[in-house]
């Protein structure tokens, strides 16, 4: 375990934002988590820092945070069809995709090179090219802060709805993930290709590495690579909205790309929006919108946290008053 005072965090989140916290503890196994837990000093307003590539810091840190860094995977039953893994909340999520494709276990190969651990991928429930987490989770296990409980949650424990969960609401801040366990497939893979996205593969000859080499070139042509821009993927929801505002809106813009949920709401792609607003051509000296996709804000060059949200907070204003719709920041904001 190492522990460093006053540490930056400038090189921990993905966005390339220069900011600093209290005490940050770099973590290799759950006794250096108990340890710290333990610690009345290092125990203090503890947040989990994953990849950091979901997180938007806009200030100094008053508190530990705690970098997890194990990185391990284990199967724990496997069968003619279906096996079941466990993975340590520090596992790079793109590095246990590859794992799986390469031993042609099925389920995560659309969430392809999403960035961050195993650890986030639960608390906003990642989702990409008709997938999300929850359609492959089986439980997790962790640790409640207070108590120092080890605890399992099963799917249903975890509330997963879009890029949401119970580690996002009554859990948040009061339980660290430690370890996810999945439920792939080993035959008779359910191939998903219904994204419009992926309509260049065909059903015939599929198979997992085809789709996950696909979604890798398509998420490279359309979002940012942080290493150029500074950035964290989506930085809002895509809204989801009552029959008769879309109705409205549908009178107005009869273009309006939709997707009807299951009951009677519709989801917008907030992309569409923020590009009506005209965003690709606006931009603050530091911050603007990726190009080929302007659900991304880009860090420009060395723009704060501050500058950041002060330039989403310009979108939302331009969104609700353009579509009287209120955006909904997907990226934690600390
Ligand atoms: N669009 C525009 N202008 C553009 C680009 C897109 O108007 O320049 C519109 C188009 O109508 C397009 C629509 O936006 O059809 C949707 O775009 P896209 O398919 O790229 O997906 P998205 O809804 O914007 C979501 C996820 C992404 C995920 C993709 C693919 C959210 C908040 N975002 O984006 O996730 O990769 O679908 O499944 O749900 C992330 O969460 O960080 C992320 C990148």
């Amino acid at each position: 375990m190492i522990v460093n005072k006053n540490a930056s965090l400038k090189k921990l989140n993905t966005f390339n934002v220069d900011a600093s916290c209290d005490v940050l503890v770099e973590s290799s196994n759950t006794n250096d988590l108990l340890e710290v837990l333990k610690n009345k000093e290092l125990n203090n307003k503890l947040f989990i820092l994953g990849g950091g590539s979901n997180i938007l810091f806009t200030k100094h840190y008053e508190g530990t945070i705690i970098n997890l860094k194990e990185e391990s995977i284990k199967i724990l039953d496997e069968g003619p069809v279906k096996v079941q893994v466990e993975v340590s909340a520090g596992m790079n999520w793109h590095r246990f995709v590859e794992w799986a494709v390469d031993k042609d276990f099925g389920g995560i190969e659309n969430l392809s090179l999403i960035p961050g651990n195993v650890g986030a991928s639960p608390i906003q429930n990642i989702g990409a090219y008709g997938v999300e987490l929850e359609d492959v989770f089986d439980s997790c296990s962790g640790i409640m802060i207070d108590s120092l409980d080890k605890v399992n949650l099963s799917k249903s424990d975890c509330e997963f709805s879009y890029r949401s969960s119970i580690f996002k609401k009554k859990l948040k801040n009061k339980f660290i993930i430690t370890s996810v366990r999945f439920n792939l497939t080993k035959s008779n893979h359910l191939y998903n290709i219904d994204y419009p996205d992926l309509s260049n593969l065909s059903e015939s000859g599929l198979d997992l590495k085809k789709i996950s080499n696909e979604v890798i070139k398509i998420r490279n042509s359309k979002l940012p690579d942080p290493k150029q821009y500074g950035n964290c993927g989506s930085f809002f929801k895509n809204p989801i909205i009552g029959y008769s505002k879309f109705q409205k809106l549908k009178e107005k813009f009869t273009e309006i790309p939709f997707f009807k949920t299951d009951s009677n709401y519709f989801k917008v792609p907030a992309a569409w929006l923020i590009d009506k607003c005209g965003f690709k051509k606006i931009n603050d000296e530091n911050v603007g919108v990726y190009k080929n996709q302007p659900l991304v804000i880009i860090n420009l060059g060395n723009a704060s946290g501050n500058e950041i949200i002060n330039f989403a907070k310009r979108i939302k204003d331009s969104v609700f008053n353009e579509f009287d719709i209120e955006l909904e920041e997907e990226v934690i904001v600390m």
